[in-house]
């Protein structure tokens, strides 16, 4: 599978560090600048990923469409900007797929959406799924519901960044030192993240075999809830989601 990504900022050089990681041949991947010849660039490939600020897809795809095979599938990893657009500006037929990673792609913990579009065939997307499997999870979904995708996974990070550090000053006001205490946030937050992907178990009853009867857990659950803990975050989630949907209708 030859493959081109096309911008070398932080998910380009991201992309590349995991798809070396994983073993793919030097002669299979190519990294193209601004300062490379992109239509030499992408010559014989079978995914073209453009790692590029929103601003610069429309454009770039409009200068690559004269120069790509007609079966070589088309990446854009560009937050907001729909199918629809990218489409417009390639020819006919040309295969293209919408894609989603968030920020933990650069620890290989990420997760990334696929959304396929009306050209791309089973087999894109399976190798898409292959591609971005380097970086941590891949899911498909249609591309509906990317603006719920990007208001829970996108900007998910930055939640439980927030929620790290309150647990950590939580820590610090009982006594810990700082460093220990978000160490001890952080490491509790991915075991319990993992104990929710790995047992495939329902979050309310792994929480349950935590809380025991008049118990410190319970009583810190209570006192949370008291401060409207779930419907903010669930609120927050919406928030998001509503947000990149006015983004996106707002053309930006
Ligand atoms: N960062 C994330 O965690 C994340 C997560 C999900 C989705 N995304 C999406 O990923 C995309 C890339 O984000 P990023 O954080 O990697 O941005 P970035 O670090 O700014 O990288 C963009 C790169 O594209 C280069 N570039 C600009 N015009 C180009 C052209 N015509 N041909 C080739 N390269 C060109 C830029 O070079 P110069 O600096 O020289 O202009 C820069 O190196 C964005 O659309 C964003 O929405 C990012």
């Amino acid at each position: 599978m030859k493959i081109t990504i096309i911008g070398m900022g932080v998910m380009g050089q991201t992309l590349a560090k995991g798809l070396t990681a994983s073993g793919i041949p030097e002669g299979d991947l190519c990294l193209a600048t601004q300062e490379t010849d992109q239509t030499l660039a992408v010559k014989g490939a079978d995914f073209v990923v453009l790692c590029l600020k929103p601003k610069n897809i429309r454009q770039v795809s409009k200068d690559l469409a004269a120069h790509l095979d007609s079966n070589t599938c088309l990446i854009s990893i560009a937050a907001g900007i729909p199918i629809e657009d990218i489409a417009d500006a390639l020819s006919d037929g040309q295969p293209l797929i919408r894609a989603m990673p968030n920020t933990p792609c650069r620890v290989d913990q990420g997760i990334t959406v696929l959304s396929p579009s009306k050209t791309t065939t089973d087999s894109h997307i399976e190798a898409a799924s292959e591609i971005f499997s380097c970086l941590g999870r891949v899911l498909t979904l249609d591309e509906e519901h990317m603006d719920a995708v990007t208001g829970l996974a996108a900007s998910g990070p930055a939640y439980i960044y927030v929620m790290i550090e309150s647990l950590a000053d939580g820590g610090v006001m009982a006594g810990l030192p700082r460093k220990v205490a978000i160490e001890l946030a952080a490491q509790t937050v991915l075991g319990a993240a993992t104990m929710a992907l790995e047992t495939g178990k329902h979050p309310a009853e792994l929480k349950d075999e935590v809380t025991t009867p008049a118990g410190c857990t319970i009583s810190a659950l209570l006192r949370m809830e008291d401060g409207g803990l779930r419907s903010v975050l669930a609120r927050g989630v919406q928030e998001a989601a509503e947000s990149a949907r006015r983004l996106r209708e707002q053309g930006a």
